[in-house]
């Protein structure tokens, strides 16, 4: 177990790649904070993480909105009391040439793949 007493944030976890590294982390011990804008994603798979063994709590977040990563980031503290490991995963395409992309579409992009990170 590589991962023991360290706390991870990963967001995006509730499926595909954010999920797979949730089950990887907490089969190696790590406390993970399941983030996900799927609120009923998050709470599978934190549940599922807990019923193999795990330590895990999910919270429904979006990350392009900063005061709801920051009660994310408080959630882990409040339950694991630090946070070692952040795993920016979530991210959207909205995929189109340039010419046909619209504002909206480029502006939701930025927001969630940039400002998330950030
Ligand atoms: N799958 C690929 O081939 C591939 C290739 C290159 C990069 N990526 C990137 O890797 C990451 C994960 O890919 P994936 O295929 O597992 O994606 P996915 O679409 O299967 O899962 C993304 C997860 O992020 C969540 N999410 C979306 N917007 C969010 C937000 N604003 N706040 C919180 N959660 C949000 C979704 O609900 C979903 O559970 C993405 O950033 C993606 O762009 C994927």
């Amino acid at each position: 177990m590589r991962l023991q007493n360290k706390t991870a944030i990963i967001t995006g976890a509730g499926q595909g790649i954010g999920k797979a590294t949730a089950l990887l982390f907490a089969r190696e011990g790590a406390n993970v904070v399941v983030v996900d804008i799927n609120e009923t994603a998050a709470l599978q798979v934190a549940s599922e993480l807990v019923k193999q063994g795990g330590k895990a709590v999910g919270v429904k977040t979006n990350v392009a909105v900063l005061a709801e990563a920051e009660t994310a980031v408080n959630k882990a503290i409040q339950t694991f009391g630090a946070v070692h490991i952040l795993i920016n995963n979530a991210g959207i395409t909205r995929d189109a040439t340039l010419a046909k992309m619209t504002e909206e579409q480029f502006d939701q992009v930025v927001s969630v793949n940039l400002r998330g990170v950030f």
